[in-house]
């Protein structure tokens, strides 16, 4: 952080127990954020994020919650407003594809649970973190950050076409809440990911993903976690006190 005598701010990343969460939790660490993250099955892998990020001067807690149920989506910030007291940062980054295939093959109770995970949560997860953060309520400000995806423009045809149903939805959410939280210090951003190398293909059906698209991206490779990561701690960083709305891609040029 520039002002070493400014509060430590403290930072929420769903879904930080693997992939690009975790990347993002460990450079907030790097970056001088205390940090809450949470999971839904993989305990083992929170804990070793959750020691990599203490071995980084962080303090974390860790939440275990599905975010397919509103309850639990809903424990979660007040989990950390209990345990830190404040918080500044919301990285909305858990989510899940559905099966790689034909539309003509969806399966709608799979789209129930895209749609619940990538955008009920987020809308719950921000309206807590906004009626926390916002000054027309008393709060110092803050900042959210939407993990969103390339998917949202490219509609992802043969592929995923619901998951970037519900991306595009997500871009829409950091849209209307930076205008209407702008006048109330809150800033709100999308980073939109090209294919990344993490195990979310492998849910997919698809663990080759990365390698078999390289060809059809411009920098013909998929992008590395800890490059998406980058641009999630500028847009929560002082640097980015002027940009709210914004949706940065990072997808290797497509
Ligand atoms: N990888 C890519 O190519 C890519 C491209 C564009 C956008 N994105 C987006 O980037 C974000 C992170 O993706 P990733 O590739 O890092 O995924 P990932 O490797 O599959 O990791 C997903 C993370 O989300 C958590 N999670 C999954 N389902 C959950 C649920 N129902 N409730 C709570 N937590 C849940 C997982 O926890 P558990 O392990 O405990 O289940 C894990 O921490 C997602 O929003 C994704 O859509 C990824």
């Amino acid at each position: 952080m520039s002002n070493p005598a400014a509060p430590r701010p403290v930072t929420v990343v769903t879904g930080g127990s693997r992939g690009i969460g975790r990347a993002i939790a460990e450079r907030l660490a790097a970056d001088g954020h205390d940090l809450v993250i949470t999971y839904r099955v993989g305990a083992a892998e929170a804990e070793a994020v959750a020691a990599s990020l203490r071995e980084r001067g962080a303090a974390v807690l860790v939440v275990q919650a599905d975010l397919e149920v509103a309850e639990d989506a809903a424990r979660i910030i007040p989990a950390a407003l209990q345990h830190f007291g404040r918080i500044t940062g919301l990285v909305n980054n858990a989510g899940i594809t559905g099966m790689i295939g034909d539309f003509l093959d969806v399966d709608p109770e799979e789209s129930r649970a895209v749609f619940a995970i990538n955008d009920l949560a987020p809308i719950i997860l921000s309206k807590q973190a906004i009626a926390h953060m916002s000054t027309a309520e008393g709060g110092a400000g803050g900042a959210i950050v939407n993990i969103s995806s390339g998917a949202a423009t490219s509609g992802a045809p043969n592929t995923y076409i619901p998951y970037a149903m519900s991306k595009a939805a997500l871009d829409a959410l950091t849209i209307g809440l930076a205008k209407e939280f702008g006048p109330a210090g809150v800033r709100v951003n999308t980073v939109s990911p090209g294919t990344t190398h993490t195990e979310i293909h492998a849910a997919a059906g698809r663990p080759n993903a990365p390698a078999e698209r390289a060809g059809g991206i411009p920098m013909r490779r998929a992008g590395e976690p800890h490059e998406v990561a980058g641009a999630v701690s500028y847009l929560l960083s002082d640097d980015a006190s002027y940009t709210s709305g914004a949706i940065v891609r990072v997808t290797g040029g497509g």
